[in-house]
């Protein structure tokens, strides 16, 4: 099922008297000692007695110190959102939402001026230059738990962690036993790049809204801030553009195997938008061109120098369509979809493909891409291509995104554009785990979870360093993937370890100790439902 093309681009984280005194450590501490409970401790609480250190905390935090005691939520708890920020409001909802359908504990939120009482959650906005925006620090004692930040965006990453600082069945959608224990101590933690994605294909295979903010929720977990979907493709235009309305009408109406297909309305978009937006997360919507535009060819014949519209496909190969490059009328296309794109994103980025146009002459796609760049720009935005558009003349603003060819990175860096990094050896989530995979691909490699893990994107490719990379995402192409619990076994558990590379320090990232985090962890992805692939390389827990 492998594209030949692609092939040839790429042969290339109360009870109990701890003896010991405050742990501080930048890695997971071994899990060693169990403390001394005294006769007082029942057994359910004799379970729970982990240390804040030995939390399966993923993406691992930048500091972690663990305090050797524990906060219990009860009914009494509430969670106490400062005065005078509609946002941490909102927040303080968001993490209600998650916390009442497992505990059952019925928490409140409240708005207050100054920190609560003992027992409760408390969220607030503080300067901390250090912290940036989206860095936290959430310190939990027996008398309750603090979540500070700089900036919502930072309070609501926070909550990702204080959740994982709870028992793993807080996850589920039904009413648990308790008790809702975190272990105690404070965490500092800030990401070490700025934009952290993932990418979903629904051009190959329609996925509809409520799979979408699936994955949203399911991204937001593992601190990620950015989801860029690819849009349009040879196979489906999934996005209705109201000036050239058969875009959605034809071009949506397949996909791969020649389903029905489908498209967001406008007003659907804008409803993943906000929906994103509620979690930090902003979306990059990308439309492919001049290349993997036949589901576009298809349904406006102008847009074909010959002007005879394309078959409708459902195949999969690349790299056979091309927009006519010297036509106005395409300029016109390009304007008018990306003016209405442009208007219901509010995020700063419009993704123009740029990929594998193997039918473009270069002495036509270079004229091409400058001039998509300038219309991009005139609309108020920044372009983002993959790394094929470095042939162009880059704009300082417009952003490579880096997925095959290391020489275009390189020359991305040296013309001041900042890169994406999303090698398809490490980060494409479509790769078969090793030869027994059933769902994927593995034009660019077999990836199991390690090699999904170890690499950094600061040294992957000479000549682009950390000041040259805005990020790291991690795409997912759904050639073969047509449903949510295909889509999770292929990116879970990779997407938790790529989330972690964007996220922490190398200083903190190690395989040996990451593969014990997500063993542990294992329990909470079924909590949350996720079809996972159980890899061998990993000790599942029972729990
Ligand atoms: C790509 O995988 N063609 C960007």
């Amino acid at each position: 099922m492998q594209s030949t093309l692609r092939t040839q681009v790429l042969k290339a984280v109360a009870i109990v008297a701890m003896a010991s005194a405050a742990v501080s450590c930048r890695t997971q501490a071994p899990a060693s000692s169990t403390g001394t409970s005294t006769s007082t401790t029942s057994a359910s609480e004799r379970l729970t007695n982990e240390r804040l250190t030995e939390q399966s905390l993923i993406p691992m935090p930048v500091s972690v110190t663990a305090t050797n005691n524990l906060f219990e939520l009860t009914s009494n708890t509430d969670i106490y959102v400062q005065d005078g920020s509609p946002e941490l409001r909102n927040i303080g909802q968001y993490l209600a939402n998650l916390l009442n359908p497992s505990t059952g504990l019925g928490i409140g939120v409240q708005t207050t001026q100054r920190a609560p009482k003992q027992g409760n959650i408390y969220l607030a906005l503080r300067n901390d230059a250090a912290l940036g925006d989206e860095g936290y620090e959430l310190t939990i004692t027996r008398d309750g738990v603090q979540l500070v930040a700089n900036k919502p965006a930072g309070v609501f990453r926070g909550i990702q962690t204080l959740r994982q600082s709870l028992p793993a069945r807080v996850e589920m959608t039904s009413q648990q036993a308790g008790p809702w224990q975190i272990p105690t101590g404070t965490i500092r933690d800030y990401p070490t790049y700025e934009y952290r994605g993932a990418m979903l294909d629904v051009a190959r295979h329609f996925f509809g809204v409520e799979d979408v903010k699936r994955y949203i929720d399911l991204i937001a977990a593992y601190k990620m801030n950015a989801l860029h979907l690819h849009l349009a493709d040879d196979q489906g235009w999934r996005i209705e553009i109201k000036s050239w309305p058969r875009l959605t009408t034809h071009g949506g109406s397949t996909q791969v195997g020649g389903g029905k297909g489908g498209f967001y309305t406008q007003e659907q978009y804008k409803d993943l938008v906000r929906y994103a937006q509620e979690r930090y997360i902003t979306i990059i919507p990308e439309i492919d061109m001049p290349g993997h535009t036949n589901a576009a060819l298809a349904s406006y014949p102008e847009l074909n120098c010959d002007n005879k519209a394309r078959e409708l496909y459902t195949g999969i190969e690349v790299g056979f369509s091309t927009l006519c490059t010297e036509k106005e009328i395409t300029y016109k296309f390009i304007d008018d979809v990306v003016r209405e794109l442009a208007a219901m994103t509010p995020g700063p980025f419009l993704h123009m493909g740029g990929d594998e146009s193997h039918v473009t002459p270069m002495k036509d796609y270079i004229p091409f891409i400058n001039r998509v760049q300038d219309i991009v720009e005139k609309h108020g935005k920044r372009m983002i291509g993959w790394d094929e558009v470095t042939n162009a003349k880059l704009k300082p603003s417009t952003v490579a995104q880096f997925w095959a060819k290391a020489d275009y990175a390189k020359s991305a860096a040296q013309q001041g554009a900042k890169v994406i990094m999303s090698p398809a050896t490490k980060a494409y989530l479509d790769m078969q785990y090793d030869s027994t995979t059933k769902l994927g691909l593995h034009w660019a490699a077999y990836i199991e979870l390690d090699s999904a893990y170890i690499w950094d994107p600061a040294t992957m490719v000479p000549g682009v360093t950390k000041a040259h990379i805005l990020g790291v995402e991690a795409p997912i192409w759904t050639e073969t993937l047509t449903n949510m619990e295909q889509l999770e076994y292929m990116a879970f558990p990779r997407l938790p370890g790529i989330a972690e590379v964007a996220w922490s320090p190398s200083t903190v990232r190690d395989w040996n100790t990451y593969k014990v985090r997500l063993g542990k962890h294992g329990a909470r992805l079924k909590a949350m439902g996720i079809n996972y692939y159980p890899s061998k390389l990993v000790q599942w827990s029972e729990q």
